[in-house]
């Protein structure tokens, strides 16, 4: 029984409600970010409802006001909130920004470049009254202090430094105070950790006096001790040929460069024919005195046996050595004097 009752009675509420809302209008769903001014469950045919926008957002189009009417509907309205926005935000000179757009509640992020460090706040948001919530930050280069200078050196700067205090991108050059050399980097820079580039070092450099060559003299003979740089140079006596170079320095390694040497020149060890010299031909009783230099080519001639024919056959002076082609076969005083018109460097040439 008690049952009963109770669904009775639940039953003539719902009909009261449905009842009522057939003579008014619900406040449902008004559309994003829009709020009403008033807060009823049911308004009447012929009641108004203001509409506003939520904070941070601010109206296009209308009405502003909707009406209910008779038959319970709301009137029609184009009334739309959008999101206020911020102005652009002004660049950060040696640093980045970071934001995907500038309406309420997006947040801009700044960051400064390597060797830059971000001196106010890290981020700024787009408030509700369209500003910016924090002024732009700056990036001020990290600082180095002065370069350590090496000992008998000094250091010249791509700019002016007043005071102490030099920054990033700051560079300069290393140079040692003559004799001392530089070992090291001569380049110096202020880095993006706030340090300099490693110092290099002064050093002495010399090297033991130099050694004389064979067949050779040098343009000093002081048995001193010499500085790096400095030269001595070399030549050859006599016929002697220098090969390499004529001069020699000391080094950074307090060693001397390569010495040169004197090469010997050469006989020419036959008796009796023709060679070909410096594009002549001459009888080797011509060559007078029988002597060419290091490196000079000589060519003798040698029969071709089966052809009957001559041909030339070169050999070259190395160091007081030439050796003469084996195809070569000296002739005969008498064939020599008498018949040389038969020799292999007269006959045909094959
Ligand atoms: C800004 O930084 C915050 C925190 O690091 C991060 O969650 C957000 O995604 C960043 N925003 C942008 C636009 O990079
Ligand atoms: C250099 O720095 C020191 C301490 O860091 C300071 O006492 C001095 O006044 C500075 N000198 C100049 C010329 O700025
Ligand atoms: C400079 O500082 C960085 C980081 O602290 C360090 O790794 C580097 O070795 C330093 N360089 C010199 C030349 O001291």
């Amino acid at each position: 029984m008690e049952h009963i009752l109770n669904v009775w009675l639940l039953g003539t509420f719902f009909i009261l409600v449905t009842a009522q809302e057939r003579h008014g209008c619900v406040l449902s769903e008004l559309g994003p970010n829009i709020e009403a001014t008033e807060y009823r469950t049911i308004f009447r045919p012929g009641q108004e409802l203001a509409l506003s926008c939520k904070l941070g957002y601010t109206s296009i189009l209308g009405p502003r006001t909707i009406v209910c009417t008779d038959d319970g509907e709301w009137t029609e309205t184009k009334f739309k909130c959008i999101a206020k926005r911020c102005p652009n935000p002004d660049p950060l000179s040696n640093g980045d920004l970071y934001y995907e757009d500038t309406v309420y509640q997006s947040t801009i992020n700044y960051t400064c470049h390597e060797g830059y460090t971000l001196s106010g706040p890290k981020n700024a948001k787009c408030q509700a009254d369209g500003t910016w919530s924090t002024t732009v930050p700056e990036c001020k280069p990290v600082s180095c202090g002065l370069a350590p200078i090496p000992k008998f050196g000094l250091i010249s700067f791509n700019k002016k430094i007043s005071g102490n205090a030099t920054y990033f991108g700051t560079h300069g050059t290393y140079k040692c105070l003559p004799p001392y050399v530089l070992f090291g980097n001569a380049h110096a820079e202020c880095t993006a950790s706030g340090n300099w580039t490693k110092t290099p070092e002064c050093r002495v450099v010399t090297c033991p006096p130099p050694e004389n060559i064979f067949n050779g003299y040098m343009s000093s003979n002081d048995q001193r001790r010499y500085n790096f740089m400095e030269t001595v140079q070399y030549g050859c006596n006599g016929d002697y040929m220098l090969q390499g170079s004529f001069q020699i320095s000391c080094q950074k390694n307090g060693d001397w460069s390569e010495k040169p040497a004197c090469k010997a020149p050469c006989r020419i060890d036959i008796g009796r024919g023709r060679i070909l010299y410096k594009e002549k031909k001459l009888w080797i009783g011509d060559l007078d005195p029988n002597k060419v230099f290091h490196n000079d080519i000589v060519s003798v001639y040698c029969l071709d046996k089966v052809r009957n024919c001559g041909y030339a056959v070169s050999t070259q002076c190395i160091d007081g050595n030439l050796k003469i082609p084996e195809c070569f076969k000296e002739p005969s005083g008498i064939e020599y004097t008498f018949h040389s018109g038969s020799l292999p460097s007269e006959i045909e040439q094959c």
